[in-house]
């Protein structure tokens, strides 16, 4: 396996990654909020939903997937991962399992699932993955983040790359600032500054081969509860700069999540971003909510919304392509 062929694909033509793995937990909460009746089943048709837009391909380049659909099958009897493959589309999934509190860092959580990562990873990759994904969740508050929740954070997340890339799967290496917060634009600078730099060191230390990542971090914003919010071209510069100082050019790409901000200002951030030359590395999307929320909204499980909640999806994956 070619990682850094696999990561190229990733970032390149414009395309980018969609990012459909929720955890059983919080797909179903947010099917209970269109009225759908969470279920296995109702899980499979609604992502059997979205990798079945027409011309997903165009715009997209993988689709993350949590375990649960991993196995499931499409109506017609093929597994997501080989539906996927048939369309020229990778199949990525996601490892972890989950943000639990740290021992000693109140409020704060460290992202679990490395025992039996190498046994996994060998599985997934025999069923079709190409990619695998891991959050790490940094939250900014009056003493928070604390060096404890970065350190013990970015080692997992270091540990999960290695695995993957000895196991053959390109690892998205996701550690996500949260957006929650009343902090400043510069406040959310700094830390984000201070956890690249950790990562980086951590990548390091465990001998992860950087061509053959994609990193997955958040824009640089202000915290949605702030009064003071920056303009598109602030959050840009700010953002391009951090990733500048921090992120090493060998990275192939940075495919950023969208963290709650709306659809179309995380389309119109990364627009801005990919103006500000010189960028040693492609950028692009690996957003969840800012892809699929209006889709769900639309959809709410009727089937007569089907084929236009595909429209809304599909709308929002080619403009963040043109945006590009
Ligand atoms: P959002 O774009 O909704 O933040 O989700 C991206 C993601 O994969 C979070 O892990």
């Amino acid at each position: 396996m070619d990682l850094n062929k696999v990561a190229r694909a990733m970032v390149s033509n414009r395309r980018g990654i969609l990012a459909a793995d929720e955890s059983i937990a919080t797909m179903s909460a947010r099917l209970e909020k269109v009225g759908v009746e969470p279920t296995a089943e109702s899980r499979r048709v609604y992502r059997e939903l979205i990798v079945t837009t027409p011309e997903l391909a165009d715009s997209i380049s993988g689709v993350i997937l949590a375990d649960e659909t991993f196995h499931q099958r499409v109506t017609d009897g093929r597994t997501f991962p080989d539906y996927l493959s048939d369309i020229g589309i990778l199949t990525g999934i996601k490892v972890d399992t989950g943000a639990k509190p740290l021992a000693g860092a109140p409020g704060e959580t460290v992202t679990e699932g490395l025992d039996g990562l190498r046994e996994r990873v060998a599985d997934y990759v025999r069923l079709g993955a190409a990619f695998a994904k891991w959050r790490a969740v940094i939250t900014i508050g009056d003493n928070t983040p604390t060096d404890r929740a970065i350190r013990a954070n970015l080692h997992a997340l270091a540990r999960y790359a290695g695995l993957c890339q000895e196991g053959g799967l390109v690892p998205i290496v996701e550690p996500e600032v949260l957006m929650d917060g009343t902090h400043s634009l510069a406040r959310c600078r700094e830390v984000s500054t201070a956890v690249l730099r950790a990562l980086f060191e951590e990548l390091d230390l465990m001998q992860v081969q950087l061509d053959g990542i994609v990193l997955k971090p958040n824009m640089v914003v202000a915290g949605s509860g702030s009064s003071d919010q920056p303009t598109v071209a602030d959050v840009a510069q700010a953002t391009v700069e951090t990733l500048r100082e921090t992120v090493p050019a060998s990275v192939p790409g940075i495919a950023f999540l969208s963290g709650g901000q709306r659809p179309e200002l995380a389309t119109q951030h990364l627009g801005a971003m990919q103006k500000l030359d010189p960028l040693p590395w492609e950028l692009t999307y690996s957003f969840g909510r800012a892809l699929v929320g209006p889709a769900l909204e639309t959809w709410r499980g009727e089937d007569k919304n089907r084929g236009r909640a595909q429209e809304v999806l599909s709308g929002l994956a080619l403009a963040n392509a043109a945006a590009r």
